[in-house]
């Protein structure tokens, strides 16, 4: 028992860092590449896919409040995040921390969550890349085979002059009365523009942190510039036609219609727990300490500037998209381009095309890149193969692990459908903030004495509330998730007692010196 609670001396780890040098991963990240890092992991599929669904089915206008709140969740576990990176500025992010403060079991629990963060994260947003690359195509008369497009034994129907899932066409359909069993249709046997995307990105972080970093900060700039330009064409046109937002925002919160979570404060509160995917990705900043030039000025930087900018968009985004667009017409896959098309500006849908491309993009490297960083602490403490955590002489980059990230995440895209890709990812995320911001309570309690270059305030009430709100979105998803949770987990135990225990460096360090 003493053993699966062993901790890893901070000192040593600290040690270990130093003295990498010239064979370890390239120290070549500034603040503003920190930044932006954190800016290419949040904004994607949640503010460009689900705001329009939070909005028509749990929250209306006040989906702003439901930014507040999950916000606010991330701002108390971002600040645990950020003491955390500024004094362990080791790669690894939650499962170092959680090596130095809980142990090993904890930390391999954590390790092998994190998957769930950015490895399921990583797949469900190439999903929905390929769907949207699918619709762009169609609306440009190129059609891939069906079959080509979906999760094995999906059905894809052909309605109104283009291949859908039948789970995105099927409310078009019952609305029009038709039965999808009348329409041509297909099954999927593999979503291969999933595939690709991620072939295409895990080859630029084979090359190198430097080259993912500048190819993250270039398109970075268009998406930001997409949402900016979205609120400000918006803000435009509510100023010049003011009956418009007016109309749209009363009531602002619409009443509850009866049953918890459909509208009313309950509504938020929903609306928050699935909004919550929208801001994974700060914390995949402090995945790359140990390639930051002086990561203990510069974590807090990236992980807390990061949040700020992405909230500060998010709510005048929320505000601005229900102001144009009636929330009830908001159930749509594309609402951040419906909302630009009722300003009437016609360059609108393009621009907003680009940002979502470009949006899903970075996420989906930033994650990447963190999930072989992961890899590479565990296999670097003995608790994964040794080959997990080599690095590339020449590219100076964990290789063996971004490839079989890259091949693992492809598969997970292309066969599991998004939905339950997009519960897992939020799951393990909350679970993660969760033991993070217990972390840094422990240790406070622990060890006073380290110098911290950045303290979280007023402990131990923040990292309660890093705690306590995360757990409480996680109470507010469906028990098929929980589940799906649990065998994960249970997955992760059989694999560390048949390999993990018994390679553990520390493990063998401690046996050698009794
Ligand atoms: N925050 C990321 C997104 O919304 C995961 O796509």
């Amino acid at each position: 028992m003493s053993n699966l609670l062993a901790t890893k001396p901070l000192d040593a780890l600290l040690q270990e860092a130093r003295q990498e040098g010239e064979g370890g991963l390239r120290r070549a990240l500034g603040p503003v590449n920190l930044v932006t890092l954190g800016i290419g992991a949040i904004i994607g599929a949640g503010i460009f896919v689900l705001s329009g669904t939070v909005a028509a089915n749990f929250a209306g206008p006040a989906i702003v409040l439901s930014f507040v709140l999950a916000g606010t969740g991330c701002l108390f576990a971002g600040l645990c995040y950020a003491e955390f990176a500024s004094l362990i500025p080791i790669a690894g992010s939650a499962y170092t921390y959680a090596y130095t403060t809980l142990g090993e079991i904890v930390a391999w629990i954590i390790g092998w969550d994190l998957i769930l963060e950015y490895a399921f994260g990583a797949a469900t947003v190439a999903a929905g890349w390929s769907g949207n690359l699918n619709a762009l195509l169609q609306s440009w008369n190129v059609h891939i085979p069906p079959q080509l497009t979906a999760t094995p034994g999906a059905l894809v129907v052909f309605f109104d002059g283009r291949w859908s899932p039948l789970a995105t066409a099927g409310p078009a359909l019952a609305e029009a009365g038709i039965d999808p069993g009348t329409l041509p249709h297909a099954r999927g046997i593999l979503d291969l523009p999933a595939c690709l995307v991620i072939a295409i990105i895990t080859a630029i972080l084979v090359i190198g942190v430097r080259e993912s970093a500048n190819f993250n900060s270039g398109i970075v700039f268009v998406k930001v510039g997409t949402v900016i330009t979205f609120i400000a064409v918006v803000a435009a046109f509510l100023l010049r036609h003011p009956g418009v937002s007016t109309a749209n925002w009363h009531p602002f919160i619409p009443p509850n219609l009866g049953a918890f979570g459909q509208f009313g404060w309950s509504g938020i509160a929903r609306g928050a727990g699935v909004i919550f995917f929208a801001y994974i990705g700060f914390d995949a900043v402090s995945t790359a300490a140990q390639e930051a030039k002086n990561p203990q000025r510069d974590m807090p930087i990236g992980i807390l500037g990061s949040l700020a900018i992405c909230t500060a968009l998010y709510l005048a985004l929320g505000w601005m998209l229900t102001g144009v667009v009636n929330y009830k017409q908001l159930n749509t896959a594309a609402p951040v381009a419906m909302g630009i098309q009722a300003t009437g500006v016609r360059w609108g849908s393009l621009v907003v095309m680009l940002g979502t491309f470009a949006g899903l993009t970075t996420t989906m490297l930033v994650m990447l890149l963190g999930q072989s960083r992961v890899f590479y602490a565990m296999s670097r403490d003995g608790l994964l193969p040794e080959w997990a955590g080599r690095v590339h002489p020449r590219f100076r980059t964990p290789w063996i692990s971004s490839i079989i990230v890259g091949l693992a995440v492809a598969l997970f895209a292309s066969v599991l459908p998004i939905n339950v890709l997009s519960q897992l990812t939020s799951i393990g995320t909350l679970l993660a903030f969760v033991i993070v911001s217990g972390g840094v309570w422990i240790l406070r309690v622990r060890r006073p004495d380290l110098p911290r270059a950045f303290k979280t305030p007023l402990v131990p009430v923040v990292p309660i509330l890093g705690m306590g709100i995360p757990l409480l979105l996680m109470l507010s998803l469906p028990g098929s998730t929980w589940l799906r949770l649990i065998v994960w987990l249970i997955l992760g135990m059989v694999l560390y007692f048949g390999y993990g225990r018994t390679h553990s460096k520390l493990a063998r360090q401690r046996g050698d010196t009794r």
